[in-house]
């Protein structure tokens, strides 16, 4: 029988945790979620205002609706107690394996047995993370994009021993929020869509670091060209750059090539903390970026 989901559990509340349990509870899940900063939620809710104030995209759910049913979820003081009565746990912290690992081994710990559990990393195969958990075959990737801009969509991969059903009610459940689900047949590194969104990234951001062109350029012809609000560099921007550094860095370590290794300028801007959008500085100036100067793309 296909496990039921009535219960949510979020563990990390940044920039896509919030948003996911916000688009659990709208679509009338009962979640609960934990962060390490509890002022996580409420930074982020200031977040998305500006985000979506920067985006010609509508949000997948209004955002009065979401700052309403961000109220509704229950903050908890520990993993333990986000988890207690979970049929779903739903893991977004930092883009970090080791990290992920140990939070996956406490979340397994906690969690009933019968619950599924998900990583929504950006880059990591949870076949990396499984064998953290005593259950492997309930574990998978479900990598949600930014519902706030209006990219109700998630990657769905299972690991190596992830059961169908547990992979169909993954996909149903991705459904159920709203979103659509891309399936991944056969372990990928970066999934569907985002591994096709990260060969942007890197080959924009190697034109970029080396001098060879100005950043706004290529958001300047992105735009023209996709007629989208924002570049590439707008939406790393969103994504935040600690974020976009530490998905690189999980490619390279796959590949060892130099050439996936992330630029040494981009390490420069957070170690000055200009993340993007979350510290209002990364390659545009927040609230008000340039791109939405209408002058920006002016002949
Ligand atoms: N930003 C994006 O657009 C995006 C998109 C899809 C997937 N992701 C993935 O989602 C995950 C989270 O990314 P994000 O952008 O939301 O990051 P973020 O930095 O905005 O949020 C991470 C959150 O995790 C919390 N945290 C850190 N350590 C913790 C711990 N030990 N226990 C509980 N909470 C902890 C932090 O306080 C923070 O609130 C990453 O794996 C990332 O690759 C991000």
């Amino acid at each position: 029988m296909k496990p039921r989901i009535r219960k949510v559990a979020v563990i990390g509340t940044g920039t896509l945790g919030t948003q996911i349990a916000v688009h659990s509870a709208y679509h009338g899940y009962d979640v609960s979620a934990y962060d390490a900063d509890p002022r996580s939620m409420g930074k982020v809710l200031r977040m998305i205002q500006v985000r979506i104030a920067n985006s010609n995209r509508k949000p997948a759910i209004p955002l009065r609706e979401i700052e309403r049913q961000a109220k509704k979820i229950r903050i908890s003081s520990t993993i333990e107690a986000a988890v207690r009565g979970a049929d779903l746990v739903i893991e977004a912290i930092p883009e970090n394996l080791k990290l992920k690992r140990r939070i996956f081994k406490v979340i397994d710990l906690s969690a009933p047995e019968k619950a599924i559990l998900a990583t929504n990393s950006s880059s990591i195969p949870v076949s990396r993370i499984e064998s953290a958990t005593h259950r492997p075959e309930k574990c998978l990737n479900l990598h949600f994009y930014s519902l706030d801009l209006g990219r109700n969509m998630a990657d769905v991969m299972g690991g190596k021993k992830t059961t169908r059903q547990v992979l169909e009610t993954g996909k149903e459940w991705v459904r159920s929020i709203g979103c659509v689900p891309l399936t991944v047949k056969k372990e990928l590194l970066g999934f569907c869509f985002n591994r096709v969104w990260r060969a942007i990234k890197r080959e924009t951001l190697h034109m970029w670091a080396r001098g060879y062109v100005d950043f706004k350029d290529i958001d300047r012809g992105w735009m023209i060209w996709t007629g989208m609000s924002q570049g590439p560099f707008g939406i790393m921007d969103a994504v935040g750059l600690d974020v976009v550094y530490g998905i690189e860095m999980v490619y390279y370590n796959q590949s060892k090539d130099r050439r996936d290794y992330p630029p040494a300028a981009l390490k420069k801007m957070i170690e000055q903390k200009h993340l993007g959008v979350k510290t209002g500085k990364g390659f545009y100036t927040y609230p008000n970026p340039e791109f939405k100067s209408p002058d920006f793309l002016k002949a």
